[in-house]
């Protein structure tokens, strides 16, 4: 990285009329380079490089999708690019400095494609497994603030700004901030605020509707990566994130935050989660997404090294774990909801990474079942499936049912297995009550997001 993006809003602004008035959507690189298309990785770029027609939207794409040189004639919005720095021309070619890249429906912008241990501390990356992990479970209420900590991109930011008043962005990487309001302003979008600081630092004092928070939980006993490494011992840093959400969440408000926690074994992984949340004036949905021993949690953030250098890496990750008496590590995404009244529940349950799609929904219903069971208002209330639920039925080679599961095609998809005789009761158009189907499944169903109300 030998850059600096250029904050100059106009110049997005203009930019982002300008990519949109050209078709540079996630629809038309789909279209071109198949699902995987925009969040392609540097490894596949030759093949899609050779995907593209020379058009005006294939070289828009391998520009600033690929990253590769295009020549000047051949795109629209050279100066625009050249005014904020993303590009450099060279004898009439135009090299790439930084990507933009449709995502979700918003243009992101960040720096080009990682070279591993060549990325400077400063480097803002594009959007990851993990801000998609944030991004699933976010709820998105209409709202007055909102805060996204860590922003990075500014994508949780650029998201929020869609559904809420006002959004506040905050990372300690100032780099990260100019990128996040380029974006916002290709976007269009002026609602959106940017403050340098660590964690909650610049919005002391404040309270938000909603608070994203993908900042940096890697357990790790390095500082390199801004955007990766804690820099804190253990797991403290998500700690700090976690309890200054809780804190900064207005009454009713959500927060929704990526983070990491240590357990003493696999079948005692939570014990952190629970007791930073103790207190805290937040029912709370926790999200275990990737668990792994200490050994295997080292070799998945170490993958990058080269051979010779693993091993010594591995011994380093491992014995820190050891020092903390970590015997599990889980990454996961916890999701707040602030609520008067003394009881507040923690549930946590663990999700298939691969099954995560949006929800947003199902993280709203979990949240507000969690305070109705707290209350114990359950007990006199009538609730009914969603429309995303439905049954799964298993039959022997007589064709009698065997198992029944019910399943939710929505956010974490749960799976709840079923007596057969149970579905009529939770078919019922009269409604789902704890007389008619029984205080344990009523829980469950409540629980993991498969009812509503009636
Ligand atoms: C993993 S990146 C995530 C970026 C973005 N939120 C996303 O989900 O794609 C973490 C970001 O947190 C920022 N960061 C690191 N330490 C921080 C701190 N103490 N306070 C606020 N932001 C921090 C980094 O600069 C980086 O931009």
């Amino acid at each position: 990285m030998t850059w600096d993006p250029v904050r100059d809003l106009d110049e997005a602004a203009k930019l982002g009329d300008i990519l949109r008035d050209a078709g540079y959507t996630e629809d038309a690189i789909v279209e071109r380079l198949g699902d995987d298309g925009p969040a392609a990785d540097v490894e596949e770029v030759p093949v899609l490089d050779r995907r593209l027609a020379h058009d005006e939207l294939g070289n828009l794409i391998r520009l600033l999708l690929l990253h590769l040189p295009v020549r000047k004639a051949e795109i629209p919005g050279v100066a625009e690019l050249a005014a904020l720095a993303f590009v450099a021309e060279v004898d009439g070619a135009v090299l790439p400095q930084g990507r933009i890249v449709p995502t979700d429906g918003v243009y992101l912008a960040f720096d080009g494609f990682s070279v591993g241990l060549a990325d400077p501390p400063g480097w803002v990356a594009s959007y990851t497994p993990t801000s998609f992990w944030l991004a699933s479970l976010t709820p998105r209420p209409r709202g007055r603030r909102a805060v996204d900590v860590g922003t990075g991109n500014g994508a949780h930011a650029l998201f929020a700004a869609r559904h809420m008043d006002h959004v506040i962005a905050t990372d300690i990487n100032a780099r990260a901030l100019d990128f996040t309001a380029i974006g916002a302003a290709l976007n269009g979008m002026a609602n959106v605020e940017t403050r340098q600081g660590s964690l909650f630092e610049p919005v002391a004092g404040e309270t938000f509707d909603l608070i994203t928070c993908n900042a940096p939980y890697v357990i790790s006993p390095e500082s390199r990566w801004q955007y990766r490494d804690a820099g804190e011992r253990g797991d403290s840093f998500s700690e700090r994130a976690v309890r200054e959400a809780a804190a900064h969440l207005e009454d009713g408000g959500y927060a929704t935050l990526t983070a990491s926690w240590l357990g003493t074994s696999e079948d005692d992984p939570d014990d952190h989660i629970h007791a930073w949340l103790d207190g805290s004036g937040c029912d709370a949905w926790v999200n275990p997404i990737r668990g792994a021993d200490p050994l295997d949690h080292a070799a998945g953030w170490t993958d990058h090294l080269l051979a010779d250098a693993v091993g010594p890496a591995l011994d380093t990750w491992a014995s820190y774990l050891a020092d903390l008496g970590a015997g599990w590590v889980t990454e996961g995404v916890v999701v707040l909801r602030k609520r008067a009244g003394t009881r507040h529940l923690v549930h946590a349950e663990p999700v298939e990474e691969d099954d995560l799609e949006d929800g947003s929904a199902q993280a709203v219903r979990v949240l507000r079942s969690l305070a109705l069971l707290a209350e114990g208002d359950y007990r006199r209330m009538r609730f009914r499936l969603v429309k995303n639920a439905w049954f799964r039925e298993e039959l022997d080679f007589e064709g009698d049912v065997t198992d029944v599961t019910l399943m939710l095609d929505e956010g974490t998809q749960p799976e709840l297995e079923i007596e057969p005789e149970e579905i009529d009761a939770l078919i019922d158009p009269k409604g789902i009550t704890v007389e008619s189907v029984g205080d344990e499944l009523l829980r469950s169903v409540l629980e993991l997001g498969f009812v509503k109300p009636f």
